[in-house]
């Protein structure tokens, strides 16, 4: 849901809470990964793209100095807090990324008062498309032009993640704030870990006769509970034990790998060497406009992430053994891992029987449904209202 509807809902969420209207509504998308997965905290190369769906923050200044936060999705759980008080830990549960956002921002030296903040989503929590991302962004952005601050879009996105990091306490990458913060519609976003270089690479999936299928494993996805955290040292002691700042030094020398004596570090360290090289030929195909071949790429990156840096789940092999097997030209899971969504490439007049397949295989097993969304490339953050 996007467009005027979705502004007005939310500034209608607000005027529940605080019976008045919102002096704006701003608009945050959240992402899906074509492909680059655990290679953005190593340096590395992603390939994200915005998704239409994401979070609304309407919101309105205070002169009180306190953050009061309301969720339409969690009305049960709200949150007030004095902006002098806000510390890592001193917000929990969803309202910990708003709030995490605005204490990165003014611990950054900008100046950003009280605000009353009605939040309202259309995006599944848990599907791995980076509804923390798309929460933490629609904040910093309205918190800093309600301001009228211009922070630099590159900037405001290492504010939100700073947030994440250290407010919230997860220690993701910078590439799903980048993706909501910097997307464009018909544009994937090519982002080069290491040097911060953003630029856009030409995804007009329509144009291509190709659409890109999300499919929702219905397995709550969660980067909080330690796992993330364990691969993301496994790969800090791989390059340690290399010699190398990060896993990026080897991108041009893939058998630097064989050095690692330890398997498990070196199967860590090989998923993102071959990711890498993955993106960049992902990248190559797409500037040529020959999105339709990016297929096997998908494919090879799941069997990596199952295989190498084993992050998938079985619903996730599933899904993409019976998307390929429906007729995919290609699949693979999305995001950190341990749950969420699949994507598949697929060729227009070849989706129907692509989720037919994964229905069935689901059904099969007695899983709960996987619930399906055509993803579009679409704006990044915004204001809407
Ligand atoms: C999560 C993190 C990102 C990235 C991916 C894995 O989405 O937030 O920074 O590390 O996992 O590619």
């Amino acid at each position: 849901m996007t467009g005027p509807g979705a502004a007005d809902r939310a500034a209608d969420w607000f005027a529940e809470c605080y019976g008045t209207e919102p002096e704006g509504v701003w608009h945050a998308p959240g992402r899906v990964n074509l492909i680059g997965e655990h290679t953005d905290y190593n340096e590395g190369f992603v390939l994200p793209f915005a998704l239409g769906q994401g979070v609304r923050a309407a919101v309105s200044r205070r002169d009180d100095g306190r953050l009061e936060m309301h969720s339409r999705q969690v009305p049960a759980s709200s949150a007030t807090v004095p902006l002098s008080r806000l510390a890592p830990g001193s917000v929990t549960g969803w309202a910990a990324y708003p709030a995490g956002a605005a204490w990165a921002i003014r611990e950054a030296g900008y100046r950003v008062g009280g605000a009353s903040i009605a939040i309202d989503a259309d995006l599944e929590r848990g599907a791995a498309l980076s509804s923390s991302a798309a929460l933490e962004c629609a904040t910093a952005l309205a918190l800093t032009e309600l301001h009228g601050l211009s922070v630099p879009r590159p900037e405001l996105a290492a504010l939100a993640r700073r947030g994440e990091n250290e407010f919230v306490g997860v220690p993701t990458g910078i590439m799903d704030q980048s993706a909501s913060l910097l997307g464009r519609a018909g544009q994937a976003l090519l982002l080069d870990c290491r040097s911060g270089q953003a630029s856009d690479v030409p995804l007009d999936l329509e144009a291509a006769g190709l659409v890109l299928l999300v499919i929702d494993t219905r397995v709550q996805h969660a980067l909080a509970d330690g796992r993330y955290a364990a691969r993301r040292r496994a790969c800090e002691d791989a390059a340690r034990l290399l010699g190398v700042p990060s896993l990026r030094d080897i991108t041009d020398r893939p058998g630097a790998v064989q050095q690692i004596a330890d398997p498990l570090l070196r199967r860590r360290a090989r998923h993102v060497v071959t990711e890498n090289a993955r993106v960049l030929e992902t990248v190559g195909l797409l500037r040529a406009g020959e999105a339709g071949r990016c297929g096997p790429l998908l494919t090879a990156s799941h069997a990596s992430l199952r295989d190498d840096f084993e992050v998938s789940w079985p619903q996730a092999d599933v899904a993409v053994e019976a998307a390929v097997a429906g007729g995919a030209l290609g699949a693979r899971m999305t995001g950190g891992g341990f749950g969420g969504s699949v994507i598949a490439l697929v060729e227009d007049g070849a989706s129907t029987g692509v989720r037919a397949s994964a229905s069935d295989a689901f059904a099969g097993r007695g899983w709960p449904p996987p619930r399906f969304l055509d993803a579009l490339p679409s704006a990044g953050a915004r204001r809407v209202r």
